[in-house]
């Protein structure tokens, strides 16, 4: 397939190489050119504009920081929604709010263009390995369509349903649920370390017991060693990922009060210097907090 590729971050970048890899024909177009120049080397062509990347595409993928980086990209007179041909499908793999995925769906309609919100569970490791799980929403026909390209992206891809702003929200629910487990592992540790008791042991036992999950080993062993550089989730873009949760509950009157009490645990982490830094630094400001 012709696929037209915007924001070749942490994220994109791997996900676009996996795209290559499986024989689709690349456009590329990344704000900061270098990035895009390193996928030229594997194969793809570099745009000068998110426009360029867009007007030959099939289908145009989307990964980008977050809604203002896309609606800088979609909209305008040189944006891709002009660009796009009638027909081409725009997935937004990005985590962006449940509004704007709801806005971009009805721009894309008007255009006779289709939109999908395709957002992904992994980090940069499993994007790079192709072990993405991707929430999928939108026109079934569509997401049929897509799929050999969720397929060279991801270990599963998961349809929600047939509008795409669904897809955001169960992206937002499991980035929501992320954040309690970092709380939880760094006020656990925290109680540890007190008490005279390695986190790392604690860490062992819990998850060879109770909780033999991926998360809490990839973070537990991030908090315990306090290891948050270099961030494969960057902390400003978790907090970014909170306030979408708090505004998408605020908009169907969910109290979600641990979500309230992760949002101050960041901002407190960004006053402190920490927003380049994994977001599992969260649990700095609950060690300090403990007095550690
Ligand atoms: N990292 C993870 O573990 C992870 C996991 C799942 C989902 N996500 C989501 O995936 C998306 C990308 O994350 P990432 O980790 O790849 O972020 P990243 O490394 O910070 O990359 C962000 C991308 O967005 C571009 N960008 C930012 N602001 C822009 C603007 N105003 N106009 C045009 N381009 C702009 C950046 O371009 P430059 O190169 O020019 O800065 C870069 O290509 C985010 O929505 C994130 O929440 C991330």
């Amino acid at each position: 397939m012709k696929v037209g590729f915007i924001g070749l971050g942490n994220m994109g970048s791997g996900m676009a190489r996996n795209l290559i890899k499986a024989g689709h024909t690349l456009m590329v177009y990344n704000r900061t050119r270098d990035r895009a120049e390193a996928l030229h080397a594997a194969g793809a062509k570099v745009a000068e504009t998110p426009a360029e990347a867009a007007s030959h595409a099939d289908v145009l993928i989307t990964m980008l920081a977050d809604d203002r980086a896309v609606e800088a990209v979609i909209a305008g007179a040189e944006g891709v929604l002009q660009a796009l041909p009638q027909g081409a499908v725009h997935i937004g793999m990005s985590t962006i709010s449940v509004t704007l995925s709801r806005r971009l769906a009805g721009a894309h309609q008007e255009k006779k263009q289709y939109y999908l919100a395709a957002p992904v569970f992994g980090r940069p490791d499993a994007a790079a390995a192709a072990k993405l799980f991707i929430i999928a929403a939108g026109p079934r026909q569509q997401i049929e369509r897509c799929q050999s390209l969720f397929d060279a992206m991801g270990q599963k891809t998961f349809i929600v349903g047939d509008e795409g702003s669904m897809a955001n929200v169960v992206k937002l629910a499991g980035n929501f649920l992320l954040t309690t487990v970092i709380e939880g592992l760094a006020e656990a540790f925290a109680l540890a370390r007190k008490s005279k008791v390695d986190p790392n042991q604690v860490l062992e036992i819990l998850t060879a017991s109770l909780f033999p999950v991926p998360v809490y080993k990839t973070y537990g062993a991030m908090i315990a060693a306090e290891k948050f550089e270099p961030a494969g989730f960057k902390l400003r873009l978790g907090a970014k990922d909170n306030r979408l949760v708090l505004a998408a509950a605020e908009e169907v009157a969910v109290p979600m009060q641990m979500a309230s009490l992760v949002r101050d645990h960041f901002l407190a982490a960004i006053a402190q210097g920490m927003s380049d830094a994994d977001w599992a630094a969260m649990a700095r400001i609950v060690y300090q907090s403990a007095g550690l």
